[in-house]
């Protein structure tokens, strides 16, 4: 599917936006591994999330999903069945490493698997601590999926483990986690910085004994260590807050459009999650937070935010980790701001939906942009526009939405090739879009087919 956005229009309104991607994530799985019924709504009805709730259900989890209300009668994840077929988790490295560490708990055997996308993505970051632990898994030749776990005695615990994480990364450190509920004594994890840590705080409202430490000689990474707990796991209440990472897409769409002024109710956030914000703000952006508030652990609050000057900013050490999904929109505000903006340490980008410093350098330069790549990061010399033209997702839901608010604002309307994969991670997002007043189309053609069905009009 080809989009076409005409730039031009201010962004006016007031929007709520679909449950955060690694909170409802966790909500089901962690639901389905807890004692009892959950009760989660907002939940992101997306393909990253659908995958996740269809391979619960091959696991015999019985749970409803009904308008983003999440409902599951969790019977503790020694109760999961082994799936009679393949679990696809589609282009979502959360769905495959996540329930790699939950299956690794249950000791049951299971093969994941995922998109030509997914399969090229590195996976011997969570095997080879998964295999210190005792758990018995096989990859792909490289490293990658399919993964296949055997079975384990269900009287035999896994090897606790301390370990300390090469690069920080949350579903990393999630997958561990979830498999050191099994294991025979406290599991410590450090990482080098501060990846996101909702599995900690929601883990922690259900009763396990999980302490946190800040560690690391820059002070910005962090030390956790689980208690295998001996009950079982209490169930999840919880209302989803808005998507920070979806929010970010309409910051900068707000940001870049000269006119607009947006007010974006009850978002996410999580510091772990929030680095933009910062990285903007130094750049001049006007972003104000009110009505802050809580639940389950996770602090949200609405983000008011006006059409602002930008001028070229840095990015780099534990800053990089606290928006290390917001790189392909970063790169469109700093296209739009004055001066140059570098972008360092970021080279984890390049195992992303797409290697992201690659793909989003070529695209940004397609539109006009004065672009170079270095192998962890890259500058934008940024001179306040760009010109527009023809630009492609490559298969990446969030680099498909960043060149979406690009032609916002551009001299020229932009069109995106493979704007389908927008739906992975925020359906909705254009209809959002032309409410606050955007003016898009969009043209179908042979390579139209959608990965999921649901979100946005044509
Ligand atoms: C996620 C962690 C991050 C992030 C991804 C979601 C999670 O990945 O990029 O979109 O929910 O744990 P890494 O752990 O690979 O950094």
């Amino acid at each position: 599917m080809n989009l076409w956005v005409y730039p031009g229009r201010p962004l006016q309104g007031e929007v709520r936006l679909p449950g955060d991607k690694s909170i409802s994530h966790r909500a089901a799985l962690f639901a389905a591994m807890a004692q009892g019924n959950s009760h989660v709504e907002n939940f992101l009805e997306a393909g990253v999330t659908r995958v996740l709730i269809d391979n619960l259900r091959s696991l015999g989890v019985q749970l409803e999903l009904n308008r983003a209300i999440l409902t599951v009668k969790g019977e503790g994840y020694r109760a999961f069945q082994p799936p009679a077929q393949v679990l696809g988790c589609g282009n979502s490295g959360t769905t495959l490493r996540l329930l790699t560490g939950a299956l690794a708990a249950a000791g049951i055997p299971a093969v994941l698997d995922g998109s030509a996308g997914l399969r090229r993505r590195p996976m011997m970051r969570i095997v080879r601590p998964l295999r210190s632990m005792g758990v018995q898994i096989e990859t792909a030749r490289g490293g990658t999926a399919p993964l296949r776990l055997s079975a384990r005695a269900a009287e035999r615990p896994l090897r606790a483990l301390r370990y300390s994480l090469p690069v920080a990364s949350a579903q990393v450190k999630t997958a561990l986690l979830l498999a050191a509920l099994a294991a025979d004594g406290p599991t410590t994890l450090s990482e080098p910085g501060p990846s996101r840590d909702h599995s900690e705080r929601m883990l922690a409202k259900m009763g396990v004994d999980i302490r946190v430490s800040a560690a690391g000689s820059s002070g910005q990474g962090s030390t956790c260590t689980l208690r295998p707990p001996t009950a079982t796991l209490r169930p999840v209440e919880l209302r989803i807050p808005g998507d920070f990472s979806s929010a970010a897409f309409l910051l900068v769409a707000a940001l870049i459009t000269p006119g607009s002024e947006l007010i974006i109710r009850d978002v996410g956030l999580n510091p772990t999650r929030t680095g933009i914000l910062e990285a903007l703000r130094k750049m001049g952006a006007e972003i104000h937070i009110d009505r802050q508030s809580a639940q389950f652990g996770e602090p949200y609050g609405d983000l008011i935010v006006r059409h602002s000057r930008l001028r070229g900013g840095r990015v780099d050490g534990a800053l990089v980790v606290r928006m290390i999904d917001e790189f392909p929109v970063f790169g469109v505000a700093a296209a739009y701001s004055e001066g140059r903006s570098t972008v360092l340490d970021a080279g984890e980008l390049r195992f992303k939906e797409s290697d992201r410093i690659a793909t989003l350098t070529h695209e940004l330069a397609a539109l006009g942009a004065r672009v170079r790549q270095s192998s962890t990061g890259f500058t934008i010399e940024g001179r306040g526009a760009l010109d527009g033209g023809s630009v492609d997702s490559h298969g990446d839901h969030r680099l498909a939405m960043a060149l979406a608010v690009a032609g916002l604002a551009s001299d020229e309307p932009v069109c995106v090739r493979g704007a389908e994969m927008m739906r992975e991670s925020f359906p909705g997002f254009l209809d959002q879009l032309r409410k606050l007043g955007a003016e898009m189309s969009m043209e179908t053609g042979i390579d139209s087919e959608g990965s999921s069905g649901n979100g946005d009009t044509p």
